[in-house]
Formats: C-alpha cells, structure tokens, sequence
C-alpha cells in the first residue's frame, strides 16, 4: 500500500469514528430531551387532573374516576386513563403499574417513565396519587397521608423512536459527505505536500546512484521534507567537489606522469648524444676519405686521358659512389631513430609485438653494447603473442631496463633478453583466475641490487649513480607505463649475481600466439610472422650484436 493511500485510510477511519461517536451521543441526547419533555407534559396533565377531581370524596371517588376515564378516551386524549386502586381495592396485576403506584404511594406524588414492553413497542406510564380533603390538609410526606385511589396515566411512547430514527437518516447524508470529502482532501493534499516531494527526493537519489551529481532539489521548502532535500544538496554538492578534487588530482598527476616520462627521454638523449657523435665521425671519415680518393683518380683521369683507364676509372667511381651511398644511408638511419625517440607524441593503443620491439631497442644500443664488451644473448618464443599499447612507451621501458643493464656491466659481460608467454595470477587478484602475459626478462651480470635498495629503485630520483650518469627516473617512468599497460615489474638479485627484471604485460585478446606455458616449445605450430629487419639480424647473431 502507497503511504499517500495508508495515510488516507487512518485519517479517515479516524474522522469517521469521531462522527460516529459524536452521531451516536447526538442521537442519545435527543432521545433524553424527548423523553424530558414526555415527562414534564405528564407531570402537567397530573397536576391539571388533580385540580380537576381533588378533593376526592371516598364515597363517589370510584365513580368520579371511571366518568373522568371515560371522558378522556371519549375526547381523545393524549394521556389514556385507567383507575389503579380505590381505598385498598388494587385494579391491576401489571407489575410496571404495581411498581409505580409503589413509588407514587412513597413519593406523595405523581411518578412515571418509559417502559419497554415484550411487543417491543415503548410506552409512557404515570401513576397519579390523588386524595381527600383530610389528606390534602396535611403538609406533603406527612405520615399519616395517604391516596385514597391512584389514577393511571398512559400514552405510546413510540413516537420517540421515530423522531429519533428520523434524526439518524437526517445526519447520515452528511455524515457521509464529511467522511468522503475528508478522504478525498487528505488524498490530494498527501500527493501534493508529501508523495510528490517524496518522489522528487527519489528521482534525485536515482540521479545520483547513476552517477550524476548535478542535481539541486526541493531546495525551496522550509518543513522536514525540506531539510532533507537540503542535506542531499549538501550531500551530492560534498561528492560533486570530492570528484572534482579526484578529476583535477588524476589529470595533475597524468600531467606530471607524461612530464616525467619526457625528462626522462631527454635525459637518456642526453646521454646518447656521445654515442652518436662518436657514431657519425667514422661514416663521416670514409665518406670524407672516399670522396678525396674519387677526386684524386677524376684528376688523374683527366690529366692522363687513356682511353682504356677510362672504364676503370667509371668502375671506381661507381664503387665510390655505392659506398658513400651505403654510409649516408647509415648516418639517416642513426639522426631518425634519435629524433624518433626524443619526439613527445600522445598515447597510442595498438598491438604490440613485444618481441620486435625488443629488437628494435636492442639495436639502438648496439654500439655501445659493442664498445662495452657485452655479449647479447636473446630468446624469443617462435610465435611471441601480441600485447595492446603504446609500441613507444613499451620501447622506452625496454631501453631504461637495457640502459640500466649496460650500465651495471662497465667491463662487459652477459646480457640475457627473453620474452615469453605465461599463464599468471596479478598479485592482489588472489581470487581472479589466472591470465595470460608475456614476460620479457633481462639479466645481466652486474653487481645486482642490494635488498634495502630493492624497495627504492622505482621511486623517482633514487639513484646511486654519480652525478650525470643517472636521473633516477628511469625506472619509476617505466613502472608507470608498465602500470598504465596492466602489467607490473618484478625484480630479483640472484645469488649468483646480477640483476633479473621481469616484466610482465597481459596478452591481447585472441593474441597469435597459442603456446601452453610460453616455454618456447611451439616450433612446429603456425609459421612465425615475419620478424622486423632489426630483429631478423639479432635473431641471425645472437651472440655477437656487440661484436658488429
Ligand atoms: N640492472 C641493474 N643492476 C644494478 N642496479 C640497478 C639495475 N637497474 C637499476 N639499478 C639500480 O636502480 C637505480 C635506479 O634506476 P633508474 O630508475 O633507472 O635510475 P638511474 O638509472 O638513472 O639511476 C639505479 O641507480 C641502480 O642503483
Ligand atoms: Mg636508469
């Protein structure tokens, strides 16, 4: 039942049962008033009557009574007469005129009342003493006076019942139109003050249990309904500014994050910037070197002029120019992988092959593997599976950890790089079945990391490097990323020695690879796609990419 309909129900039981009760003692008191007026009409027709025959002389008193009965039922009456007693002759058996000549014989006066008979019909009898000269002498209730005959009086008294009933049909209408217009106005008013306000307040909450905090609502009442409107302003207003807080800290911190990621870049260009500078003088050098040969052979040619050199001399010259062609080739490549790198460009989602992308980083740093002595010994899975993201940003993570590698292994070393596929529960998801990633591992031979640092190393500017050898940003920009790709990174410093980073990606969905564990033991399963170039040549050399 709706509270407006319960509301109504009790509001008009209640009105109905005060009418009626009020009805009812209305009634009542009317019947008393009737029966009120009865009496005192009686009590003046006994009076009258008395006049009219008192004194009663005892001898002629029962003729005077019986002419005087019969006169009132000839004249008809409203009171009918009958004689009750003469001296101490009783005329009636009735007990109700029994008990009233009693009472009127106590009283020294008339008494009556109404009487309910078996018939069901009401009736109004009175018992009227009446007496001698002697007995009229003495003072009332004396002792020693007595009737000396009791003269009945009588009339229906059903006319009460009907003037009564008659009074009931006249208040039932309105009785009825009260309760009805009660209802009706206790219904319009509940919907109008309480339900639709209450619906209001529900529509508003609704809003809000969606999601959407820009409701204001009943702002303008002044009762309870009102008050709680207000609180759910205020309530919705704390939660608009809470997210709004939240937005502006998450779009802060995603400012802050890409700031860094930036710095970060430039900061390993900065440091690349020797490598490359030491990386275009030789090309630069044979280019330098052949152009000078080609000249000195132009002019020798041109000195000379014997025919048969002339051929020999266009071979040379072609060589040269293949030469010097190859080497400018190299110089592009090399400003174009800087440039590519040192470029800020927004997220891009798309499928990333993890292990191309290794490659690729791999090759970037191959001088300088070279130079340090590092041997590089990659396994990929045949048909790595694929991970949804950001190719540069996953590169950039793959460069921090190899940059962090070499830098462990001053006097070169073992760098070991696989990726594979495993199936893994992400910690802190104890309950969620496991999932697939791919993990790329890269262990070097490094001194490893001492267990107090291990917590450390990914908070922004931990470094124990010297000053303009580490920013200290390397790895807490690549746990962001890595975090921002649903993966995470774990670290291990085995006992015997070196660092292992592991980092973990989740597969895209129906990602091509299909191996059980990712043990690499799918050789004879679908043909691998096709390697990039970069990842062919270290796939083809895997020993020896610093020896180049
Ligand atoms: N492969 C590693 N071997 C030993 N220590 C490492 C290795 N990788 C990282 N670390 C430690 O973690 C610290 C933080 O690394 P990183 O965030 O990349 O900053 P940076 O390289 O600029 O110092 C390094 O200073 C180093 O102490
Ligand atoms: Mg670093």
């Amino acid at each position: 039942m709706t509270l407006g309909t319960r509301v109504t129900v009790v509001t008009t039981l209640l009105v109905a049962s005060v009418l009626a009760g009020s009805g009812i003692a209305a009634l009542k008191v009317r019947r008393a008033n009737l029966e009120a007026d009865l009496d005192r009409e009686a009590h003046e027709i006994a009076t009258a009557l008395r006049a009219g025959i008192e004194p009663l002389d005892r001898s002629t008193a029962e003729e005077t009574l019986v002419q005087r009965a019969r006169a009132a039922r000839q004249h008809d009456e409203l009171f009918a007469l009958e004689v009750l007693s003469v001296g101490d002759e009783k005329r009636t058996d009735d007990d109700a005129w029994r008990l009233l000549m009693r009472a009127a014989d106590i009283q020294d006066a008339p008494v009556g009342r109404v009487f309910d008979s078996a018939s069901g019909a009401r009736s109004y009898a009175m018992a009227v003493p009446l007496f001698d000269a002697a007995a009229l002498e003495l003072p009332p209730r004396h002792p020693g006076r007595h009737p000396i005959a009791i003269m009945g009086m009588r009339r229906d008294a059903g006319y009460i019942d009907a003037e009564v009933a008659a009074s009931a049909r006249r208040i039932f209408p309105l009785f009825l139109v009260v309760v009805i217009g009660v209802a009706v106005g206790v219904r319009i008013a509940i919907q109008q003050i309480v339900v639709r306000a209450l619906r209001r307040l529900l529509e508003g909450i609704d809003a809000v249990g969606t999601g959407d905090l820009s409701r204001v609502i009943l702002a303008e009442r002044d009762d309870e309904i009102g008050t709680i409107a207000g609180r759910f302003n205020a309530m919705t207003g704390s939660l608009r500014e809470a997210r709004e807080e939240g937005e502006r800290a998450a779009d802060a911190r995603l400012g802050l994050e890409a700031r860094l990621r930036q710095s970060e870049k430039l900061a390993t260009i900065g440091q690349m910037a020797a490598e490359i500078a030491h990386e275009l003088g030789t090309p630069l050098n044979v280019i330098g070197g052949r152009a000078r040969a080609m000249a000195k052979r132009a002019e020798k040619v041109a000195s000379s002029s014997l025919a048969p050199d002339a051929a020999e001399v266009a071979r040379e010259v072609t060589k040269n120019a293949v030469i010097i062609g190859d080497e400018v080739a190299r110089i592009t490549k090399i400003i174009r992988q800087v440039l590519d790198f040192s470029r800020p460009r927004g997220p891009t989602v798309t499928r990333v092959r993890l292990a191309a992308v290794v490659a690729e980083a791999l090759e970037f740093l191959r001088e300088t593997i070279r130079r340090q002595g590092i041997a590089v010994d990659l396994r990929t899975s045949p048909a790595p599976p694929e991970v949804p993201g950001d190719p540069d940003q996953i590169q950039q993570v793959c460069l921090n950890l190899f940059m962090n590698a070499i830098h462990a292994m001053p006097h070169g070393g073992r760098l070991q790089v696989a990726t594979e596929r495993v199936v893994r529960r992400k910690g802190g998801l104890d309950l969620a079945p496991p999932a697939e990633y791919v993990v790329l591992t890269i262990a070097d031979g490094g001194p490893g990391i001492p267990l107090t640092d291990r917590e450390k190393i990914f908070e922004p500017f931990f470094t124990t490097k010297d000053e303009g050898q580490g920013t200290g940003l390397g790895l807490a920009v690549s746990h962001g990323i890595v975090k921002d790709h649903d993966g995470w990174i774990e670290v291990d410093s085995p006992a015997t020695g070196g660092a292992v980073f592991r980092v973990f990606l989740p597969c895209a969905v129906g990602a091509s690879g299909s191996e059980d564990s990712g043990e690499g033991s799918s050789a004879e399963r679908s043909p691998a796609p096709a390697p990039a170039p970069a990842a062919a040549a270290a796939l083809a050399q895997p020993q020896s990419i610093g020896k180049d």
